[in-house]
């Protein structure tokens, strides 16, 4: 089990400390409490033994161990987040005091597992010695995770905000997993279904969600390759550690963006459902209810980008198609593999409501240029993901 230690100091922010831990602690994780002597007097230590079934470190001499506690506890923490850190504490870090438990803990860690999350009034978040001492902090290896800008607890308006519990945990599980497996790979991935406009208010699309997109963003960023990610939607959450996100409508101006982001790349995983089709006889106005009845809507082909992509030549990166079928799934599938001169093409069933399109779901088998399939059992999909990478990125 991995065991994380949680530091909580007196800023006001700290009691978001308790739902991270309570999600942590859901996430299967060990946690230990260390808090500071104020933050102590803000919440109560008996809340975080609770949450977390294990003994709350605030006093150097509180001590009923034989052993050293803040050294132990520092060479059992396989990683230690510090929520929030306040001036004093960052103060006390970077310039090597350590005169209570949680700075002598804090100091005997390697700093390579330590991240702090500061917050703090926005004045003193800018003063340039607390930027200075998280500069320092930095060159010394330890991880900062900015604050973000809001509405402070003193009334002011402005940087110093503590992330939102969801995103301290999101920083906290990337920290926890990421790998450098994918590390100097640049990967460009399409998510989404692209959208075509009939007149401003109506237009043609189709199911997917972008969810299988982003989920192969997240697992390829979490291996730390360079991630460009070209999306129809912005409903989804980016994830964490994608380098660039650009935001597309239709199926031209994802082969534009294609096109624009193609260079260097090693491998492109077009994800996103393009609509084949798009309308001909586009209405600037909205068409009026009287009209619909003697209405037809013109079709013209779309670009057919994973071809075009595929004529590239050299073509120096590896080009993964997604075929979404709904029946004859292997000769279908292995077809667009072939007439799209693809190096892989990753077959999903689309016949269930239980996988593919905008479910949480997918099911998929990958095939390679020479037709060998592997099965890719059902499963969430971000395990999916991880599976799909795992037998294409080498
Ligand atoms: O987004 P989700 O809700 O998570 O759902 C995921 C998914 C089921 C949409 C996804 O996993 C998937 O199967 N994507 C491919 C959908 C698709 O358009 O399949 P297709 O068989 O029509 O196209 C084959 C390939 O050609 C696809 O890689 C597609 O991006 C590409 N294509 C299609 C048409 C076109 N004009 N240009 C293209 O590049």
């Amino acid at each position: 089990m991995i065991n994380i230690t949680i530091g909580v100091t007196s800023g006001i922010a700290c009691y978001k400390a308790l739902d991270v831990c309570s999600k942590l602690k859901k996430l299967n994780f060990n946690i230990t409490v260390v808090m500071s002597e104020k933050a102590s007097k803000l919440i109560s230590p008996l809340l975080f033994q609770s949450l977390t079934q294990n003994k709350v470190y605030i006093d150097m001499f509180d001590n009923d161990e034989i052993k050293v506690s803040h050294i132990e506890l520092a060479k059992n923490s396989d990683f230690v987040f510090i929520i929030s850190a306040t001036y004093n504490l960052i103060g006390k870090i970077a310039n090597g005091i350590a005169d209570d438990f949680m700075s002598t803990f804090i100091s005997a860690c390697n700093p390579k597992k330590v991240t702090f999350f500061p917050a703090m009034n926005t004045n003193m978040y800018l003063n340039p010695i607390l930027q200075d001492n998280l500069e320092k902090l930095t060159k010394y290896n330890y991880t900062i995770i900015k604050p973000v800008s809001g509405l402070l607890a003193c009334g002011d308006n402005g940087i110093g905000k503590l992330p939102d519990v969801d995103d301290i945990v999101d920083e906290i599980t990337f920290i926890i997993n990421k790998t450098y497996k994918y590390e100097n790979k640049k990967i460009l991935i399409t998510a989404g279904g692209t959208i075509e406009n009939i007149d401003p208010v109506r237009y043609i699309s189709n199911k997917s969600s972008g969810k299988m997109g982003y989920s192969i963003a997240k697992i390829s960023a979490l291996n730390s390759a360079e991630v460009t990610l070209i999306s129809t939607t912005k409903t989804l959450k980016v994830p964490k550690g994608v380098n660039k996100v650009i935001y597309v409508n239709n199926a031209n101006e994802m082969y534009d963006a294609v096109m624009d982001n193609i260079q260097n790349i090693d491998y492109m995983f077009m994800v996103a459902a393009v609509s084949d089709f798009r309308i001909k006889n586009y209405s600037e106005n909205k068409i009026k209810k009287n009209d619909l009845k003697d209405l037809k809507l013109d079709l013209e082909l779309n670009v057919d980008i994973l071809k075009k992509i595929s004529e590239i030549k050299p073509r120096n990166f590896k080009l993964i198609g997604f075929a979404a079928e709904s029946h004859d799934f292997v000769e279908n599938a292995t077809k667009k593999l072939e007439s799209k001169n693809l190096d892989y093409i990753i077959l999903n069933d689309i016949s269930k409501s239980t996988i593919g399109f905008n479910s949480d779901n997918n099911k998929v088998v990958i095939f390679n240029k020479d037709k060998n399939m592997i099965d890719i059992k059902e499963n969430n999909k971000e395990i999916v993901a991880k599976d799909i990478l795992d037998n294409i990125i080498f």
